[in-house]
């Protein structure tokens, strides 16, 4: 270690300065890709609304935690091939949420489905197989390995051990190959393939969340799961983020994302859920939800029992 106290590196490539980059040199064309015509365009701005083309359907799926209800999600329907973001306040039950859906925990009760197969009790390396995976709010990429070791390990975690594998050799040595082919691909895709053979641990936390997003697409999944992928990462190279995001609903990816920063929920989501204290408080098209009185207060933490509360929530 040198002397001098390390500071951790920095997204040089993305931003050459430490100047904060402002709203109007940001390029924000990333945020006005959406479809013109969306699909749900008919759908009503209500919880649980049906959507024309689900990919993913949750019915009284719940989650206690000692008294705590942290989710209670009595029926929602997730859109195939666009992006639907959650929000809600912090505790809302949004990564447990996520964690119930692929596997990772276990519901105390509810059903859910994947492209019309049920889920429960699938454990999260078949939930991924199925093609649908997620990223978690905190990286889980290994810092001792490399870039691409990481890569690696992450197509080999959700194919799940094959036994014949190991007694056909010259067939693994060709998946291997074509793994790490796909590797490189999406390193490169993702800008991240100068660093292919440096540990994980000397990038940046803004190069961390684009590794975490290249290595939930090494199964080439259906539906990706996006917990808080901008937290912590600096303005320019938030931009490259999202516009991977919307890179991967043009591509016909079907993507849930959570996300605390409303502008950004404003400009990327094709449809908005919003949760609070563990259930679905409302859902709708950006524009809806960000007037919406149930979400308001949510965010603004008023309780519907308390005095002087008017009324219920109204998109
Ligand atoms: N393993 C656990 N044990 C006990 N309580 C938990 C556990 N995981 C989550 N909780 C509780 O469940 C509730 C929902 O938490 P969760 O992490 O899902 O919220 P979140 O919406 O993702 O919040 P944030 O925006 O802060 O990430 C919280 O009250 C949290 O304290
Ligand atoms: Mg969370």
């Amino acid at each position: 270690m040198p002397a001098e106290r390390w500071e951790g590196p920095v997204d040089e490539q993305e931003a050459p300065d430490d100047r904060p980059i402002t709203r109007a040199e940001a390029d924000t064309s990333v945020l006005e890709q959406r479809p013109r015509i969306s699909p749900l365009e008919d759908c009503p701005a209500e919880p649980g609304t049906p959507k024309p083309d689900a990919i993913l359907v949750a019915d009284q799926v719940s989650r206690t935690y000692g008294g705590l209800r942290a989710v209670d999600v009595e029926h929602l329907e997730l859109q195939r091939g666009v992006i639907t973001s959650l929000i809600g306040p912090n505790g809302a039950g949004k990564t447990t949420f996520f964690n119930l859906m692929t596997g990772f925990d276990r519901p105390d009760t509810g059903r859910w489905s994947f492209n019309g197969r049920p889920l429960a009790r699938v454990p999260a390396y078949k939930v991924a197989r199925r093609g649908m995976v997620r990223t978690f709010q905190l990286t889980k990429s290994l810092m001792r390995l490399t870039v691409l070791e990481n890569m690696k390990l992450a197509a080999v975690d959700q194919r799940g051990e094959r036994f014949f594998s190991a007694l056909f050799p010259g067939r693994w040595r060709a998946q291997e190959a074509a793994i790490e082919r796909r590797a490189d691909e999406l390193l490169e895709r993702f800008k991240l393939d100068h660093m292919r053979d440096e540990f994980a641990g000397t990038l940046s936390g803004g190069q961390r969340k684009l590794l975490d997003m290249a290595r939930a697409l090494m199964v080439e999944p259906e539906m990706v799961m996006l917990d808080e992928p901008m937290a912590g990462v600096n303005p320019a190279l938030t931009q490259s983020l999202l516009g991977h995001i919307t890179g991967l609903r043009d591509r016909g990816m079907t993507v849930l994302f959570v996300e605390h920063d409303m502008d950004v929920v404003m400009g990327i989501s094709d449809w908005v859920v919003c949760m609070a204290e563990g259930r679905i408080i409302a859902e709708g098209p950006p524009d809806k939800i960000c007037m919406n009185r149930a979400v308001i207060d949510a965010y603004l933490g008023t309780r519907h029992d308390e005095p002087g509360y008017e009324g219920e929530g109204q998109a």
